[in-house]
């Protein structure tokens, strides 16, 4: 039986589901059940009936998937999957800020990209691809945090007209795209469009034609009036895209030192890892009770106001 085959196996005998990220390695992709966007996977992961969850992606994701299905086993084939983004926003931090803030009354949103301790202080959580439509539906009268990714949160405030104090995080994977990087690019294919992710600089995000989330970008790249499209996030991206938009060159955004950027994170988990986390069940995400609770309901809020 070869690595592709025995994990079909495992996965009908454990009564599992394959999710997995747009970043994600091909071969993943290709066996997986759903393939998606953060805002897609969580959906996925709230109706699934199977009793075990497999999440390839990072962890913030398979937490996500953990806090809204607390009766079924979460497992990620790399449990050193993280995010920096992830990273730039420690709970404690935001504790602190909302306490030396605390008359503000700040309402506070939360991209997905965090931990679940930050999930639990917060309002309302969005993905890249519900942002507008969660900001748009925030209390008028108060001021809104946005955090940790202060890229989006500017992309966010141009959109929709609506101030927010933002935290200042990143996605170190979005940063090493450059103006100078995609106007070269840009040169080499004077015909085509840009496609960008949010998380992307705002000089970034001027050169580009339409600005998305990973699953908008499909439907972006299936429209286009050129054949031509610079796809200006991570790497993985490319493989559903030339899957699913056959008759289109898409070309890989470049960084200043590569020809296109990896998420080191995601990148992480391979086809040995996911048979292992199929086999052994392990390794689980698991979250103490309460704090599961505090983090659950903004991620309903959010699922709720996305409809
Ligand atoms: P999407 O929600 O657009 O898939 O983005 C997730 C992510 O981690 C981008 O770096
Ligand atoms: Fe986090 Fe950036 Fe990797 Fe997405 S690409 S998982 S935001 S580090």
């Amino acid at each position: 039986m070869d690595l592709t085959e025995e994990i079909l196996a495992l996965k009908q005998a454990r009564n599992a589901v394959i999710l997995a990220h747009n970043y994600q390695m091909g071969e993943i992709q290709d066996l997986a059940d759903y393939v998606g966007d953060s805002l897609g996977l969580a959906y996925h992961a709230k109706a699934t009936t199977a009793e075990v969850i497999v999440f390839c992606g990072v962890h913030f994701m398979a937490e996500t998937a953990k806090i809204i299905n607390p009766g079924k086993i979460v497992v990620l084939p790399d449990a050193d999957a993280g995010c920096s983004l992830e990273q730039s926003c420690p709970a404690a931090d935001l504790e602190a800020y909302l306490k030396a803030n605390a008359p503000k009354n700040y309402y506070v949103i939360a991209y997905i990209n965090c931990s679940g301790a930050v999930k639990a202080l917060c309002d309302v959580i969005c993905t890249s691809g519900n942002a507008v439509k969660i900001v748009n539906q925030a209390p008028p009268e108060r001021p809104i945090l946005f955090v940790p990714d202060a890229n989006l949160g500017a992309w966010v405030m141009a959109q929709t007209g609506r101030q927010m104090d933002l935290w200042q995080g990143s996605c170190y994977v979005h940063l090493e795209f450059t103006r100078d990087s995609i106007n070269r690019i840009k040169a080499e294919y004077p015909q085509a469009l840009v496609v960008a992710h949010p998380e992307c600089t705002h000089a970034v995000r001027l050169l580009a034609d339409e600005v998305c989330s990973t699953e908008k970008m499909i439907g972006f790249c299936r429209n286009a009036p050129v054949r031509d499209i610079i796809v200006v996030t991570e790497s993985g991206m490319l493989h559903r895209l030339r899957k699913e938009c056959p008759g289109k060159n898409l070309i890989a955004g470049p960084t200043e030192r590569c020809a296109c950027a990896d998420c080191r994170y995601m990148k992480l988990n391979t086809l040995q890892k996911l048979r292992d986390c199929l086999a052994n069940l392990a390794p689980r995400v698991e979250m103490e009770e309460s704090l599961r609770v505090r983090a659950e309901a903004p991620l309903l809020r959010m699922l709720e106001q996305s409809r």
